[in-house]
């Protein structure tokens, strides 16, 4: 088994997301490869809109950087973990140009589409990428994630088709970027994260109960303000 972690965040080694993804990955069995690929240190050009992928070169892209080594990467894993900090409600931009890159996998558009807007509009090319696994696991810095992640959503869910991934989105995110910080429920949620990975490398899913645990925040929205308050306003952190 091998596990991908496309890390999105600027702040690689030290992101508060990274640290959910090694959880998550943490349950996989002991045999399990890892890879942690930091995107913000690879040379990934924006994609050039040429087509090339679909007409001269199909299934390849004409671009001679770093993620020609990516494709062969992608190929070769069995769960592709996509782990980035959310940004204006959205991707990074690490992470979209990174995903832009990867029309070489899809099909070309034939002028048909989906009506309900369920599936992906498009289909993959090969049935290798069909059979591997996506999770998304985000960080947010707001103390509650329905408000703030619901064009996030919607956009994997128009490029992978509804259900076809699986995701952690985790609100108050720079609590994971502090040791000692709310020691007892940062630890208390990266185990249940690591609960998940297992769950998930035994069925293909996160149990409900998991999910559950997993949606609320990992602080009470009160002490996370008065630790955020006394952040930017320079006081020290107050022991929560
Ligand atoms: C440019 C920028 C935009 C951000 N936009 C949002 C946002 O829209 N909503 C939110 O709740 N947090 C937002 N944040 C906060 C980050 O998502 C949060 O701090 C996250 O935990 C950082 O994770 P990382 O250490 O993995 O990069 C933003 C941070 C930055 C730097």
């Amino acid at each position: 088994m091998k596990i991908l972690i496309l890390n999105g965040s600027p702040r690689t080694e030290r992101s508060n997301t990274l640290q959910l993804a090694l959880a998550f990955a943490n349950g996989f069995p002991e045999e399990t490869n890892t890879e942690v690929v930091h995107l913000y240190k690879q040379n990934i050009k924006p994609c050039l809109g040429c087509f090339s992928c679909w007409t001269k070169t199909p299934g390849n892209c004409v671009i001679n950087d770093d993620m020609q080594t990516l494709y062969e990467k992608l190929e070769n894993a069995d769960v592709i973990i996509e782990c980035f900090p959310l940004y204006f409600f959205g991707m990074p931009s690490t992470i979209k140009v990174m995903t832009d890159r990867c029309l070489p996998f899809m099909k070309t558009y034939l002028g048909t589409s989906d009506e309900d807007g369920k599936s992906s509009f498009h289909q993959l090319r090969n049935s290798a990428m069909r059979s591997k696994s996506l999770v998304l696991i985000s960080t947010c810095g707001y103390v509650h994630t329905t408000p703030m992640y619901p064009a996030l959503l919607k956009q994997f869910d128009l490029i992978c088709g509804e259900g076809n991934y699986t995701a952690i989105l985790c609100s108050e995110g720079e609590l994971f970027g502090y040791e000692g910080l709310a020691e007892r429920q940062r630890k208390g949620y990266l185990s249940d994260v690591t609960k998940a990975g297992a769950e998930f490398a035994e069925t293909g899913a996160i149990s409900e109960k998991t999910a559950e645990r997993l949606s609320r925040p990992v602080l009470s929205p009160s002490g996370f303000e008065a630790i955020v308050r006394s952040h930017w306003g320079g006081e020290e952190f107050p022991q929560i």
